[in-house]
């Protein structure tokens, strides 16, 4: 197998990127607004609502082969990390709207140069549920997100019932052996936050290579969870207490894998909705994520998550600069948003440069 190398015209920038991110921030902006103001408190605009908010640390594996042996898995090794699993909306929703979820993972003493404006010693790996963005890139999100943005404003009934819409469109879809990552928004399963896999849907530099990530549960706990479904009319914070009581009792273990970049026409850079065929190139596994057991919402640790810490792609080894049209909006997008909510929270941004910040 022969992998493609990375060089820096592999991105390719349409002209008018810059107003389009402009417009995705003013956008989200307003969106956020419109929560804060339901709210009484300023939420992040895509993930707010936080399920289980973890300490643990990323074990680096040895022997990798050289073409896995990258940036920050060129060296074996352990590093401390903290993980904040959260459900997808900007907005704190009842678990009735089953939404795509996140997996922010902040990798602390790592060495090496970063991106500009990064000044700690830490890497961010910000991953969702679905192997792709449905939005593709900047433009079509602003497009898309302008939607999602109108649905901020409307009863949580309706969104519970395009919920069910798309959980069924979903099925529909994959009768037919496709499916639809943008179902997955508003439409995905009831399962269980620690029975998920998440996905870097878009590429990053992976030293000489390309790559997407992607974190998959490692442990026969985890998957026994791969049938648990939430009844949400049961408990409207099913997800979190379900991550929280899983936490309670086990550790936690997640594969990092990597999927090389192997194919320009198949596996494109600057258009995330493709998914790269597996066929092409598979996931391999570079690193074990453990979080052993724990309080996983202690009120302290959950403060710091969701109203001080901020995780985002630009904080980023340049061995793992995030690349395409989704990636360079957020580059700017997620400084531009962090800054309003803290701002109108009236509570300074941590950097959180080292593990002992976090409170215990
Ligand atoms: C153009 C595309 C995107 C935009 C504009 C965007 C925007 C944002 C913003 C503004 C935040 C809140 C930042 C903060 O207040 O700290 C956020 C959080 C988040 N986003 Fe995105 N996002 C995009 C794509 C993605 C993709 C592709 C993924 C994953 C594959 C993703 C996963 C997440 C997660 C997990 C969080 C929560 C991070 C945390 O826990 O602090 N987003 N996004």
């Amino acid at each position: 197998m022969t992998y493609l190398r990375y060089t820096p015209d592999i991105e390719q920038p349409v002209a008018d990127e810059q107003a389009t991110i402009d417009g995705i921030i003013k956008g989200m902006t307003q969106q956020s607004e419109t929560v804060e103001a339901r709210e009484h408190h300023a939420v992040r605009a895509s993930h707010a609502k936080s399920s289980a908010c973890v300490t643990g640390e990323l074990t680096i594996a040895s022997n990798l082969p050289p073409e896995l042996a990258q940036g920050l898995f060129a060296t074996p090794g352990t590093h401390p990390v903290a993980v904040r699993f959260a459900q997808g909306p900007g907005e704190t929703l009842g678990d009735r709207v089953s939404t795509h979820r996140g997996m922010a993972i902040k990798i602390f003493d790592v060495p090496g140069e970063k991106l500009p404006g990064h000044g700690a010693d830490t890497q961010d790996f910000v991953l969702a549920t679905g192997t792709t963005f449905p939005s593709g890139t900047a433009a079509g999100f602003l497009r898309d997100g302008t939607v999602i943005g109108k649905s901020t404003g409307l009863p949580e009934g309706v969104k519970s019932a395009v919920s069910s819409t798309m959980r069924n469109l979903n099925k529909a879809l994959h009768a037919f052996g496709t499916e639809s990552a943008f179902a997955d928004f508003f439409g995905h399963p009831y399962s269980h936050p620690l029975a998920d896999s998440y996905f870097s849907q878009a590429p990053i530099r992976f030293g000489d290579y390309v790559a997407k990530l992607g974190a998959v549960p490692a442990s026969d706990a985890q998957r026994a969870l791969s049938e648990w479904r939430l009844d949400p009319h049961v408990d409207e914070d099913g997800f979190r207490h379900a991550a929280v009581d899983f936490f309670r009792e086990h550790d936690v273990v997640f594969e990092l894998k990597a999927q090389l970049w192997a194919d320009a026409e198949r596996q494109p850079i600057e258009d995330a909705s493709v998914d790269w065929p597996v066929s092409v190139s598979p996931y391999r596994t570079v690193a074990t994520l453990r979080l052993l057991r724990q309080d996983a919402y202690g009120p302290e640790r959950v403060r710091y998550f969701d109203d001080m810490m901020t995780f985002r792609p630009a904080h980023s080894l340049k061995a793992h600069r995030p690349l395409g049209s989704v990636m360079r909006a957020r580059l700017q997008v997620y400084q531009a948003l962090s800054a309003f909510r803290h701002r109108q929270n009236r509570i300074a941004e941590e950097n959180a440069a080292g593990i002992e910040q976090i409170p215990a």
